[in-house]
């Protein structure tokens, strides 16, 4: 059902991202650039965080509660949110194998320093590859 859900909202949103130039997208750091995808942390979270976080991340209560991201002192350490995004939590689906590491660090990093969240230090992908296990091992 979920699985369904985020599958349509991605697929509504990538065609609308690969008509819209990725400002800034080839220094993500990631070293991987796909046009077509979202690529900076607040395209990511626009085409993908945003369908259940809300526009202005504060969240919702409708089918589930969903916790607002704005000015959540959770977000504080890294570790929390990169597990949480990248493992799943609850409600939430994981995003490995959905996002690319890079593309869960600038995500969380979007969130992290946005939203009135004062985050100052990046999530980088190499902290992403820490949390983020493979759905299946002989990846890439
Ligand atoms: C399908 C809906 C959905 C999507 C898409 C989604 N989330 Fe969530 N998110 C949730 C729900 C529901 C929770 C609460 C999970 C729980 O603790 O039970 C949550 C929790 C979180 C938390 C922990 C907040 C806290 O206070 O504990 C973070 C951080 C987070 N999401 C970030 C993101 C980011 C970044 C993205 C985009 C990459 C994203 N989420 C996409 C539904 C979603």
């Amino acid at each position: 059902m979920r699985k369904i859900f985020l599958t349509a909202a991605l697929l509504a949103a990538f065609p609308a991202m690969a008509q819209t130039p990725a400002p800034g997208g080839g220094d993500t750091g990631g070293g991987i650039v796909r046009a077509a995808k979202p690529v900076t942390g607040e395209q990511v979270y626009g085409a993908v965080c945003q369908a259940c976080h809300m526009a202005d991340a504060k969240g919702g209560v409708g089918a589930g509660t969903i916790p607002a991201l704005a000015s959540n002192p959770k977000l504080a350490g890294a570790a929390y949110p990169i597990m949480v995004v990248a493992q799943g939590q609850g409600a939430m689906p994981g995003f490995v194998g959905t996002l690319s590491n890079a593309q869960m660090a600038e995500a969380i990093t979007y969130v992290r320093t946005h939203f009135g969240n004062a985050y100052a230090k990046p999530v980088t992908e190499a902290d992403v590859a820490k949390f983020a296990k493979p759905p299946s091992a002989g990846g890439h």
